[in-house]
């Protein structure tokens, strides 16, 4: 189900990222978009060695503390990769893909509504690479972003969003850590793709 609010995601206009190479997806398969230093992808995947998680990251200096880590521990089912994150998983993942996505403190431009993940219009792809019953978390600081998002999710995008204050002993992110120990209220919104659910992309694999 989708809306016509929203300009319709135009997959076919990006070009592959740089250094773009195809890779094997292996399931169950878990997506994070926007890792940072990679604390959370270095965990979990620690944590479920049976689950493969792809965690991206755009800036070049995190990235880089990410993948130094990463390499550390060698982990054979974390792939970190330096991209951004919208043309890569256009170019990379095939429809119904994904058993889960984080999207943990995206902290867009406050005043820049088409960054926030559920006003983009790539939300309806990135809900078409996600099997059924595959889990979506986005976690925020900002109450207005989790209030908007949990509208979006509700009326633009007819899902039935779960959203919870993080317990304040979580510490899945160096963001996360640093609102948590300032006091800050930190926001999660879960949601489950459900059995069915359709969109514009499920049958759209990049030529
Ligand atoms: C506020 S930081 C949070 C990092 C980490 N998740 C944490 O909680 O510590 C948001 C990160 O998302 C990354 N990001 C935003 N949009 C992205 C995109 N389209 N692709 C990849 N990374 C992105 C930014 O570079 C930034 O490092």
């Amino acid at each position: 189900m989708t809306s016509d609010n929203l300009r319709t995601f135009k997959p076919e206009k990006l070009f592959a990222p740089r250094d773009f190479s195809q890779l094997t997806i292996r399931q169950p398969q878990y997506l994070e978009i926007g890792a940072g230093r990679g604390k959370h992808a270095l965990m979990f995947a620690q944590d479920n060695p049976d689950k493969h998680l792809i965690a991206i990251e755009r800036t070049r200096n995190k990235f880089n503390d990410f993948a130094e880590k990463a390499e550390q521990l060698s982990l054979g089912n974390l792939m970190a990769v330096h991209a951004d994150a919208i043309p890569w998983v256009v170019h990379a993942l095939e429809p119904k893909s994904l058993a889960g996505v984080f999207l943990l403190y995206p902290n867009p431009e406050p005043k820049n509504p088409s960054q926030r993940w559920l006003n983009m219009p790539f939300f309806e792809f990135l809900l078409s690479r996600m099997q059924d019953n595959a889990k979506l978390v986005l976690a925020t600081n900002i109450e207005s972003y989790i209030e908007e998002a949990e509208q979006l999710a509700r009326e633009q995008w007819q899902l039935g969003p779960n959203v919870f204050e993080v317990d304040k002993s979580s510490q899945r992110t160096h963001f996360e850590v640093k609102y948590l120990a300032r006091g800050e209220t930190c926001w999660q919104m879960d949601i489950i793709k459900p059995e069915g659910y359709q969109t514009r992309f499920d049958e759209w694999i990049k030529e």
